[in-house]
């Protein structure tokens, strides 16, 4: 448990040092033995640090993966590394699209090795007022703090996996030194949506016509997907707006206060002078 600054405590776990939700069970064998997991060359996974867009981007290359343009009747939960411990994966038929938040030092090696990796990063203001509400709304993280309690544990890097600072820094390492990861906005998916639909189709091999693309976008719309997945989801407060809260870019600038945004952006400057790649978020 952590508490904030105004007294609230937060349940995580550690695993070396990274404090993790106490479901991912499934890490403690990563951690053990980073080589058990069997990589297959046909593997796609997403990867971030939590709330930059998971969902959309696995929903997105579930539909790439298959011949319709529909939304999967499953949720990313499913094909998650972190819940799926043992050898749960290990049957899922090919192409596994799979999922995970995992600082880099836990990644599955072989995967790394062969697989398609899609790294995807959000404005960490942003990311930040979207794990609040991650954090106060499942029920299992027993938080009842407010944002600012919140952006103190953010700013210690007490919360769900850890440092968005650490895991950025180290995963843009990877995506400048391996031609199999690539790296996807959150920003560029609001932006030019059916663009990205096909950048990424084209990495991952799954190429397909400009319709099939329009309607992805259209499928995996905020509102779409809010309409069609907020049910398949578990764990969340039944009075809060769950999974799909506003799905919207720049949201920090209704909530961040001054002062809060001067210590967040002093800790941004000294720690984005090390990102391998400019991410472009300045302000
Ligand atoms: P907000 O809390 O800002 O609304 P993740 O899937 O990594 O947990 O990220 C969740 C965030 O992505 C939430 O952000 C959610 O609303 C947003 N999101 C999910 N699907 C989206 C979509 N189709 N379009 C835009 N944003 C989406």
């Amino acid at each position: 448990k952590y508490t904030d600054c105004e007294g609230n405590t937060v349940s995580l776990t550690e695993l070396n040092g990274v404090p993790f939700n106490r479901l991912f069970a499934g890490l403690q064998e990563t951690v053990e033995n980073p080589d058990h997991f069997e990589a297959r060359e046909d593997d796609i996974w997403v990867v971030n640090w939590p709330k930059s867009g998971t969902h959309w981007l696995w929903e997105i290359i579930m539909m790439l993966t298959s011949d319709k343009p529909q939304l999967s009747s499953r949720v990313k939960e499913e094909c998650m590394f972190e819940l799926r411990p043992g050898h749960a994966l290990e049957t899922m038929p090919s192409p596994r699209v799979l999922n995970t938040h995992v600082p880099h030092q836990f990644f599955p090696k072989q995967a790394l090795a062969k697989s398609k990796v899609l790294y995807s990063v959000r404005h960490p203001k942003d990311a930040a007022i979207s794990m609040y509400y991650h954090t106060r709304n499942i029920e299992d993280y027993s938080y009842l703090g407010t944002w600012n309690g919140f952006f103190s544990l953010f700013m210690e890097n007490k919360v769900d996996c850890g440092s968005w600072f650490d895991h950025v820094e180290k995963w843009l390492e990877v995506v400048e030194n391996h031609s199999n990861v690539q790296i996807v906005k959150f920003e560029d998916l609001k932006e030019d949506l059916t663009g990205e639909i096909k950048r990424v189709a084209e990495f991952i091999g799954y190429p397909k016509s400009d319709e099939f693309y329009a309607e992805v976008a259209k499928q995996c719309s905020f509102e779409n997907m809010k309409k069609h997945k907020t049910e398949l989801l578990s764990g969340w407060r039944p009075e809060s707006d769950g999974m799909y809260r506003k799905g919207k870019v720049g949201g920090w600038r209704g909530v961040f206060t001054v002062h809060q945004n001067e210590t967040f952006n002093s800790e941004y400057e000294k720690r984005a002078k090390n990102f391998k790649i400019d991410l472009g978020y300045t302000d």
